[in-house]
């Protein structure tokens, strides 16, 4: 085959030299998946890929591959200024000082390789503007999703839709925290302690369990879906914190199961929705089966209709692979001096519209007095704020309790109600409320 058709044997050909920042879990993964893999990747690239230096915060930790310590330095500038390395994977994460090794890795000519969803989401921009001025690459596949390939399938197999809508679960810790409560009845924080105890959970949860991982990563999903850009302060987020035991159990009997779900939605020509929350989804929908620590993604274009992703969310291995993916492709674009090809597609400007506006069907959990008119005194106050009911149970005790599921209705009619509700004399508690989503 032709150097020209993309592969070739690559014997002879001068490698092309990675530099990593970071050797943790997803440094060690793509080193493993680049070394194991080494042959049948320059093939695929024409060239061998070799890592030639790989920059950590401390020589002496003991590390998950075993790497020739000559290549390791404490010194990031030795990756960020050879000037034999062509491509920098940035693999350390949080915005500082990751921000500025990525920043200076693009002014000194290197494409970059990043899998730090917080940067990309924040600051993303500034570093794909400083890619484009100089023709450079900057991917970021292993930013969401763990090893799903679903940011390069959206930039390029699906870049001739308009997508309406991404979402999906995309933490793995909190689903695998669901998927346990559902299946063992069992309360949040005695699974979340055991989820700690066996290394599934972090020792601080907190921007798993609270959201912000995910709303991160619909942050990303929904830029590169909408072709504009959206801020995580953009994005409304709540966590799983104040999911009980007793509500998974009251939405299994109604057929549905708890999942955290991220989702971004085209509305109109000018705006989007973006919002990570808890949602009560129909047990026969496709996202309800994904269980454990698995995510799954599903998009929807106006060509190919709904298309759905699924993989591991997180992991060495899973998520070297999407890194090596990335590195792959800057290679070929190196060898045909093609980087850049695919810059920044934020190129429209829709705002993002509050929560308030969402229109959607709910769950509401509360204790009521075991009274004749109570149910009607409810409804009447759900009926006032235009709040139409689908169904209720109500058991028989002093304390009675009451589901209530409605249609679809603004959020914000929802928020009236709720709050009239809770002073009603009739109404002991609002316990919980949660969406629900088709
Ligand atoms: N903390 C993430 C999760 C994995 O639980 O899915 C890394 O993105």
């Amino acid at each position: 085959m032709s150097e020209q058709s993309g592969s070739g044997t690559g014997h002879g050909t001068p490698p092309i030299q990675i530099g990593l920042l970071g050797l943790g879990v997803v440094g060690s993964g793509a080193y493993k998946v680049l070394t194991d893999n080494a042959d049948a990747i320059e093939q695929k690239v024409g060239a061998p890929v070799v890592v030639k230096k790989i920059a950590v915060r401390n020589l002496n930790k003991e590390r998950l591959v075993s790497v020739d310590r000559s290549l390791l330095t404490d010194n990031p500038d030795e990756v960020l200024d050879d000037p034999d390395i062509a491509i920098v994977c940035e693999l350390i994460g949080g915005v500082h000082p990751a921000k500025e090794f990525v920043l200076k890795a693009l002014r000194n000519g290197k494409s970059v390789v990043s899998a730090n969803k917080e940067l990309i989401a924040k600051d993303g921009h500034d570093a794909m503007v400083e890619a484009a001025q100089r023709n450079l690459d900057f991917m970021f596949e292993g930013s969401v999703g763990g090893g799903i390939p679903i940011i390069q399938a959206m930039k390029s197999a699906l870049a001739g839709n308009a997508i309406h809508e991404v979402k999906g679960i995309v933490n793995g810790t909190t689903n695998y925290i669901l998927t346990r409560m559902t299946r063992e009845g069992a309360e949040l924080a005695d699974v979340l302690r055991d989820a700690q105890a066996k290394g599934y959970a972090e020792a601080d949860p907190t921007n798993d369990v609270e959201g912000f991982d995910a709303q991160y990563k619909i942050a990303i999903l929904s830029s590169i879906a909408f072709t504009s850009r959206v801020q995580p302060s953009d994005v409304y987020t709540e966590g799983i914190m104040r999911i009980g035991a007793h509500d998974i159990e009251h939405a299994r009997e109604m057929g549905y199961v708890v999942k955290l779900l991220a989702i971004g939605q085209r509305v109109g020509d000018d705006a989007v929705q973006v919002r990570v929350h808890p949602a009560l989804v129909p047990a026969s929908h496709p996202l309800a089966s994904t269980s454990g620590p698995y995510n799954a993604i599903l998009v929807r274009g106006d060509a190919v209709g709904d298309v759905m992703f699924y993989g591991q969310g997180a992991g060495m291995l899973a998520t070297g692979s999407a890194v090596v993916g990335d590195i792959i492709e800057v290679c070929r674009n190196l060898r045909h001096h093609a980087t850049g090809r695919i810059a920044c597609t934020c190129f429209e400007h829709r705002r993002a519209l509050p929560m308030d506006t969402v229109v959607t069907r709910y769950y509401v959990r509360m204790y009521v007095t075991d009274r004749p008119g109570t149910l009607a005194a409810i409804a009447g106050v759900f009926g006032r704020h235009q709040v139409s009911i689908e169904s209720v149970r109500a058991t028989a005790a002093d304390r009675a309790e009451a589901i209530w599921v409605t249609h679809r209705v603004q959020e914000a009619n929802m928020r009236r109600a709720l709050k009239e509700l809770g002073s009603l004399p009739e109404v002991y508690s609002v316990e919980n409320w949660l969406r629900v989503e088709e």
